[in-house]
């Protein structure tokens, strides 16, 4: 099969490093373009590798990160942009693409509240997907952009789709222990991270519920309708390098028994894994048993098979009683949370024949 020429925005980024990783040897998509500023141009990606937990292949250690331009990256055939663009930056640019007949698939938060976009997560809502053909009429040579979520609600929305669906649940409380690689490199200066806690994260908390109530909603008559789903957070950043863990809490009359809660995630499944989609895990959400499970540096990059490593949601300490349920779940924020989630958008788009 002709692979699809594809080019990373923000290739020196924490989400930059992610993608190519990911997409080395990729069986649907080829990387031919590594760009970011003008700080990076010229430099090797052996050169800007900051990842501790993954080895930079042999093979990619010398290819070389150019500028950012969008009349480059058409006129070269480029077919799929994967963007690990800051939101400042990425609005214009990724809205070039599109225009230039590419397909987008975005970290950013730019455009996740674009009305005819979606914040795609195949296992919650791969029917979104359908919006881009709205958006392609619209665009000057029919390209498209898809989102993918804040970090953070990514993994809390993979972790609560199934609890929704089977039990109604819908007022959620979510305390949030967040990396500092969330911040991007070089993201928190070190003095305000050691021996201490950030009680804030700028506009975090209220992304959480929005892109949840996206994300989690239907798209009926081209139209996004936000799910009634209520996410009440507080977000802290720690000091963990990968892994964003989270505090959730639901309350309703006649909660379901633990059991009940362990058999529905342990059971939960969607379209990535019946496409067997190279980046789906083989099972979205891994419910750990030990009272002292999941934590950031053991269970961050959880999923199988190797290809989608950090792509599972881990979920331990549950707890239930007549009415509330409270559990632990950790998502790793720059592969699920990120560049992993615009991969997987990609096989989506590509098998549905969006591309
Ligand atoms: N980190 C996470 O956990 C996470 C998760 C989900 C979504 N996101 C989102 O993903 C995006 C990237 O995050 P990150 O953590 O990878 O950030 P980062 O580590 O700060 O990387 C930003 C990248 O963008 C490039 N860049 C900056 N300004 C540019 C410009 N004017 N033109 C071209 N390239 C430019 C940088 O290149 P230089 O190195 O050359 O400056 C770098 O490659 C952000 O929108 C973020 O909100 C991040």
């Amino acid at each position: 099969m002709t692979k699809r020429k594809a080019a990373i925005l923000g290739s020196s980024g924490m989400i930059g490093q992610r993608f190519a990783h990911m997409l080395h040897d990729h069986p649907y998509f080829e990387v031919v373009a590594h760009c970011a500023s003008d700080r990076s141009r010229g430099k090797t990606l052996a050169e800007i590798w900051k990842l501790s937990d993954i080895e930079l292949n042999p093979e990619l250690a010398g290819q070389t990160i150019r500028g950012t331009a969008v009349e480059d990256l058409a006129r070269e055939g480029v077919e799929v942009v994967f963007s690990g663009l800051p939101s400042g930056v990425a609005g214009d640019v990724e809205h070039g693409c599109a225009e230039e007949g590419m397909a987008v698939f975005s970290n950013a938060s730019s455009h996740r509240t674009d009305p005819d976009t979606p914040i795609l997560i195949p296992e919650i809502n791969h029917q979104h997907l359908s919006s881009v053909e709205i958006q392609r009429k619209r665009r000057k040579k029919a390209g498209f952009i898809v989102t993918n979520a804040n970090c953070s609600v990514t993994g809390l929305a993979v972790g609560l789709k199934p609890l929704i669906d089977a039990f109604g649940l819908h007022q959620f409380n979510v305390a949030t222990y967040q990396a500092l690689s969330g911040a991007g490199y070089p993201g928190v200066p070190s003095v305000d991270t050691l021996s201490n806690i950030l009680p804030h994260i700028v506009n975090e908390e209220e992304k959480m519920n929005s892109e949840g109530r996206k994300i989690l909603g239907g798209f009926e008559q081209g139209q996004f309708v936000d799910s009634p789903v209520n996410i009440l957070a507080s977000c802290t950043r720690v000091n963990v390098r990968d892994g964003h863990l989270e505090a959730v809490f639901a309350n309703k009359p006649d909660m379901p028994d633990k059991e009940s809660i362990v058999s529905v995630l342990d059971g939960f499944s969607s379209r990535p894994q019946e496409l067997s989609l190279p980046s789906a895990p083989e099972k979205p959400v891994i419910v750990r048993p030990e009272p002292d499970r999941p934590q950031p540096l053991l269970d961050s990059l959880a999923g199988s098979p190797k290809r989608a490593r950090g792509m599972a949601v881990t979920v331990g300490r549950i707890r239930t009683s007549a009415d509330s349920l409270r559990f632990f779940l950790l998502v790793h924020n720059t592969i699920r949370g990120g560049a992993g989630g615009s991969v997987l958008n990609a096989e989506l788009a590509h098998r549905e024949g969006v591309l």
